[in-house]
């Protein structure tokens, strides 16, 4: 009888949760608050942002999400559950989410795996069942799960109790997970979150290390391209490096902006803008709009692009997209122009790490479309030989589409 009783006992032990599949088929695209409010946002804020994804044609080109990251909380009730900043959100969290989704946008939230969250509002240590049922409630779609505070928390038991937790709640939840890539989420988390954090927060600067004297720093683009470009067997359909949200519109130049945007669609980074689309100029809604740039990061044959080779100060990367199309950038992250001879022959490769795909210029033409003038320039040549000259700017880019057998 004691037998049969334990046995049953196990039975009914609920089967491990795994997190919401479909979400992540390619890498999210939207918009949070962080890199220009940092705490400085409100519920009128986020409703100008979620009609200007709209009136922009931002939604149309595919940007989903509005994000709302650290400083939105409010303190416990009396039975533990977080509520909203009554200040900063008056109507609160779930007339907010109603406002997004009549929008035809989702909402995301931010919290934290430990004790307090990076900017010391209240963490989710302890609470994770309870946030998660709570945003669930109010209709959250995304969850941004940081890593400040988390002394003695283990990273894989955080980020798996918060997965099963949203799993449980009922709702499906993306989960952006933010530890910085410090227990190399990459090696474990496929089956508990959507993205994760490759780097150290990013700021708006091309190439440079920011130091903090509390001993943390924040990364150029440069360093997060360099972080994130070892990592690409690690990524797919459903699980994506994040090497940080994009500062597009913050105050680089517009070359500079360009590459970064260009330089996350080749490592088919999420696309979580940072800027105030309320009011941006045209270069910055140019960049952000360029739907054929969009199509290489959202492509549907998942594949993070490689980087091929470096030459005379240039990088040369390449991303196999569905169809046998190819995506090929020279990226130009000197201070200098640089004229490049382009041979394709120099560039016959096999991705043996991810794709297996083959370029195969000395068999194949491609038509060559590029990506930012949006014009034709011709096709690839079977011919050993220089095939075009052209001038990679300093802190810029030149990126084509190459179109298979056509
Ligand atoms: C960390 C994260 C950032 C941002 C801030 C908020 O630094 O990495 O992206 O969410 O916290 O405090």
């Amino acid at each position: 009888m004691i037998i049969l009783g334990s046995m049953l006992a196990l039975m009914t032990l609920p089967v491990k949760a795994q997190k919401w599949e479909g979400l992540a088929d390619t890498p999210q695209m939207g918009w949070s608050t962080w890199n220009k409010f940092q705490g400085n946002i409100s519920e009128d804020v986020i409703k100008g942002i979620a009609d200007a994804m709209v009136e922009s044609g931002l939604r149309d080109a595919g940007y989903t999400y509005i994000n709302i990251d650290d400083c939105w909380h409010g303190k416990r009730d009396a039975n533990g559950f977080i509520t909203a900043d009554p200040k900063k959100f008056p109507n609160g969290m779930k007339t907010l989410a109603d406002y997004v989704h009549s929008k035809g946008l989702k909402l995301g939230i931010y919290s934290d795996a430990g004790t307090a969250t990076c900017a010391g509002e209240p963490g989710s240590l302890g609470h994770e069942y309870q946030d998660a049922l709570q945003y669930a409630r109010w209709g959250v779609d995304y969850l941004k799960y940081d890593w400040c505070n988390t002394t003695n928390v283990n990273p894989q038991c955080a980020y798996q109790l918060i997965s099963d937790a949203l799993r449980a709640a009922g709702r499906p939840i993306f989960l952006s997970m933010c530890e910085w890539g410090s227990s190399r989420p990459w090696k474990w988390a496929r089956q508990i979150g959507h993205s994760w954090r490759t780097t150290p927060d990013i700021w708006c600067d091309f190439d440079s290390l920011r130091v903090f004297e509390a001993g943390y720093s924040q990364f150029g683009v440069m360093q997060c391209i360099a972080y994130n470009d070892t990592l690409r067997q690690y990524a797919g359909k459903g699980y994506w490096n994040d090497p940080d949200m994009l500062e597009v519109g913050n105050g680089m130049t517009e070359n500079e902006d360009r590459a970064h945007f260009t330089m996350w669609c080749m490592m088919a980074s999420p696309l979580i803008l940072g800027n105030d689309l309320r009011n941006m100029s045209e270069a910055t809604r140019n960049i952000i709009m360029n739907k054929e740039m969009i199509a290489i990061d959202q492509d549907t044959l998942g594949v993070q692009g490689l980087h091929y080779c470096d030459r005379d100060g240039l990088q040369f990367w390449f991303k196999p997209l569905a169809g046998g199309d190819w995506a090929f950038t020279i990226l130009n992250p000197t201070r200098q122009d640089i004229t490049c001879c382009l041979n394709w022959q120099d560039f016959n490769l096999t991705d043996r790490e991810v794709s297996k795909l083959s370029t195969d210029f000395a068999t194949k033409v491609y038509k060559v479309y590029n990506l930012w003038t949006h014009k034709q320039e011709g096709k690839t040549t079977l011919k050993n030989k220089v095939d075009r000259k052209l001038v990679v700017k300093s802190r810029d880019v030149v990126s084509y589409r190459l179109i298979n057998g056509k």
